[in-house]
């Protein structure tokens, strides 16, 4: 197997045994709940899912949280390395108490997981966010010890407050230091009001499609607001789907920015500012999960074709009949990025794996 041509999935999550256990003990979301009628466990973790009908969460089966089924999408779908993380909400809801271990104990089974499979598996790790800024300190500077750590996976809504709060500056300083970039995945949508009266109609499109990349795109826009790539020059950042919709928007916010009275009366658009435009080249990278090649195309112009990395979001979108065959929502990532930059080009090895390899330094 040659590095060069690897196909690298970063974007495909795992819920670690010990995770579903703790989810499994809960009450309310996120939580594993039997439902009456149903062989199968259910998986419950959006807020607009947790409603009495079929869409109230979906199955969980060992997809979720065995490497060995991980394994086994990988050969399926022709993926060589795949660098996995703990899918939405993380610990976000853990209590200050619990959170420092939780995230040790998760941290430490999942770099073990990745050790089963020598070079196919690396990992993003979970922070223990509810635990405060020093014990999430903490938890970094130990992610060293951990052989295939090579990065962090972050919700939107860091110590509580958002990811422009500046008590988050000394973590991203962390994370700078340590040279481990934020894998930023949403998870809380925007507010259910937004979907109407008949959104249980619609099952999970709304948030999924939408609720997902805006919260992402408003996330980010708060932190250049708030001058954390000033602050933090060399943090680096990928973003999950395609950044929700940063790279379609990236001119309309800079407009915005200019042209905003009170940012020029507080002296923010002076000449250390850096634009939308240089954190989308300097400090962003966007995955290619965005199931067509005209979002794929926005995305390379906004931060470059050394800048997009192909993924999955395994376990989620499988077919909703299983036929043992491959996944639609896998194919129709790989078609995109065919659709956007060619088949077997230079620019399509380096989305498919080259530039993961080289950006998490999965070489090893
Ligand atoms: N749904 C989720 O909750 N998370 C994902 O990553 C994808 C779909
Ligand atoms: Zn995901």
């Amino acid at each position: 197997m040659s590095i060069k041509s690897s196909i690298v999935d970063i974007h495909t999550h795992v819920y670690p045994p010990s995770y579903i256990n703790l989810l499994k003990a809960r009450k309310s979301i996120p939580y594993i709940i039997s439902v009456p009628d149903s062989e199968s466990l259910r998986l419950v973790i959006l807020p607009a899912e947790d409603t009495e009908s079929t869409s109230r969460g979906r199955p969980v089966g060992a997809e979720y949280y065995d490497t060995n089924e991980k394994i086994k999408f990988m050969d399926l779908h022709s993926i060589d390395i795949s660098v996995i993380s703990l899918a939405n909400p993380w610990l976000d809801w853990a209590t200050p108490e619990e959170a420092g271990q939780a995230a040790k104990d998760i941290n430490d089974e999942v770099d073990a997981e990745c050790g089963k499979f020598p070079g196919r598996l690396f990992a993003f790790a979970t922070l223990p966010l509810s635990g405060g800024k020093e014990v999430v300190v903490k938890e970094i500077q130990r992610l060293k010890e951990l052989k295939y750590m090579r990065g962090i996976v972050l919700g939107t809504t860091g110590l509580g407050k958002g990811l422009d709060d500046p008590e988050l500056l000394p973590i991203f300083e962390t994370l700078q230091e340590a040279k481990l970039p934020i894998f930023l995945h949403p998870h809380y949508g925007l507010p259910s009001s937004v979907w109407g009266e008949r959104s249980n109609d619609y099952g999970h499109v709304l948030p999924l499609a939408l609720g997902f990349p805006m919260e992402t795109t408003i996330a980010v826009t708060r932190m250049i607001l708030a001058s954390v790539f000033e602050k933090v020059p060399d943090l680096e950042m990928i973003l999950a789907h395609s950044g929700g919709t940063l790279p379609f928007l990236a001119g309309r916010i800079e407009s915005c920015i200019e042209h905003d009275g009170h940012l020029k009366a507080e002296g923010k658009l002076g000449n250390g500012r850096k634009t939308v435009r240089d954190i989308l080249k300097k400090n962003i990278f966007l995955d290619a999960v965005i199931y067509g090649d005209v979002g794929l195309k926005a995305a390379i112009q906004a931060s470059g074709e050394d800048r997009v990395l192909f993924g999955t979001d395994h376990p989620f979108f499988p077919p909703l009949v299983e036929d043992g065959g491959k996944w639609a929502s896998v194919e129709t990532n790989y078609e995109g990025i065919k659709g956007a930059l060619g088949s077997h080009t230079d620019g399509a090895e380096a989305a498919l794996g080259g530039n993961a390899v080289r950006i998490l330094n999965l070489n090893v």
